[in-house]
């Protein structure tokens, strides 16, 4: 079987995915027309053309302006079903899903229109696709705690659709530590820990993460390599990191694909794993994340069931549904 047969057949989980970041042009345009949004593009085509991003903050301007146009419950729905649609024809057979409910509740859009709208879409999925789907809520950290704060209280009425707490959005300059008690209470209420850190921003901050936030997975974290201390910590904890290759080629964390160091780390025995992040802004979905990097990296068979047993290892699902998967792929 070829890579690429490999690459589309193999179970995977996908463990890194904002919701807002999966909106493609078509979708956009669409509910800009519906709701009468001005865009400021003449065409799909033009939309398309306009994500060519030079760091993390240029892509963010974007990524908020497009979430713009989600505005009812239906819209929710449709950017969920769409993108569990696409998990189906890729093979994704569980998926964690990052949303960002600051990028709403600041327009005047409450939890009771975009919950109903996702929760609906997961539920479909699982009677349909047999997808099985969890919810991340994530808070902008260029925002002050106090937002994440409010945050966590307007959820109240959903906590038990929400497996964990996350922390995304600029991070130069906003460090883990800024959000330590509103993490300290997210935990306590029984949620799952999970925080950007080490993508654009420096080693520290996934220690940050670790030790203050008592993170269950980093996202990203691929700066870890500039901490040999932090790489053995990691390895030794195995503490997922939630690796988004075309993510960091679109916003220039590495240069040329060549460069990425996933591999590396999954020979030193960290347990990473790919991801896609904001596929329709960077240009891929899961499947071209294993694409981009078997074009440009030494890969064969057993580093894509290494790396799809890894998507399961580092899940929220209970152990005998990881064990399910991992026998699964290892029988493959
Ligand atoms: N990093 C930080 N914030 C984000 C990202 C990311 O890769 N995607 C969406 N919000
Ligand atoms: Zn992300």
């Amino acid at each position: 079987m070829s890579l690429s047969s490999i690459i589309n057949n193999i179970p995977k989980a996908e463990l890194h995915l904002h919701i807002e970041g999966s909106l493609t042009p078509e979708l956009m345009w669409r509910l800009a027309e519906k709701h009468s949004v001005s865009l400021p593009y003449a065409s799909v085509e033009e939309i398309e053309a306009a994500y060519n991003f030079e760091d993390l903050q240029s892509f963010l301007d974007i990524y908020y302006a497009g979430a713009g146009v989600l505005k009812d419950e239906d819209d929710f729905f449709a950017l969920m079903w769409e993108y569990l649609t696409r998990c189906h024809q890729e093979n994704i057979v569980h998926t964690e899903i990052m949303f960002d409910p600051q990028t709403h509740t600041e327009r005047g859009i409450g939890f009771d229109v975009f919950m109903p709208g996702f929760l609906k879409a997961m539920k479909k999925a699982e009677g349909e696709y047999g997808i099985s789907s969890f919810l991340i809520m994530s808070f902008l950290r260029h925002l002050p705690e106090s937002s994440a704060f409010e945050t966590l209280a307007l959820a109240e009425p959903y906590y038990g659709d929400i497996k964990a707490v996350g922390l995304d959005s600029s991070e130069l300059g906003h460090p883990p530590s800024k959000f330590e008690r509103v993490f300290k209470k997210a935990k306590a209420l029984g949620f799952k820990i999970v925080a950007h850190a080490g993508e654009e921003g420096p080693a520290s901050y996934i220690w940050e993460a670790i030790e203050l936030l008592d993170v269950d997975r980093i996202d990203h974290g691929v700066r870890c390599q500039e901490d040999e201390r932090l790489m053995d910590y990691l390895q030794e904890k195995q503490i997922p990191l939630t690796v988004c290759p075309l993510s960091n080629l679109k916003l220039c964390v590495i240069d040329d694909m060549k460069q990425h160091n996933i591999i590396t780390l999954l020979e030193r025995g960290l347990l990473v794993t790919v991801n896609s992040d904001d596929p329709t802004y960077f240009g891929g979905f899961l499947n071209e994340n294993f694409e981009a990097l078997a074009n440009a990296l030494d890969i064969n068979e057993g580093v894509i069931k290494a790396l799809a047993i890894n998507s399961f290892k580092a899940s929220f699902l209970s152990e005998e549904r990881k064990s399910l998967f991992v026998d699964k792929i290892a029988q493959m």
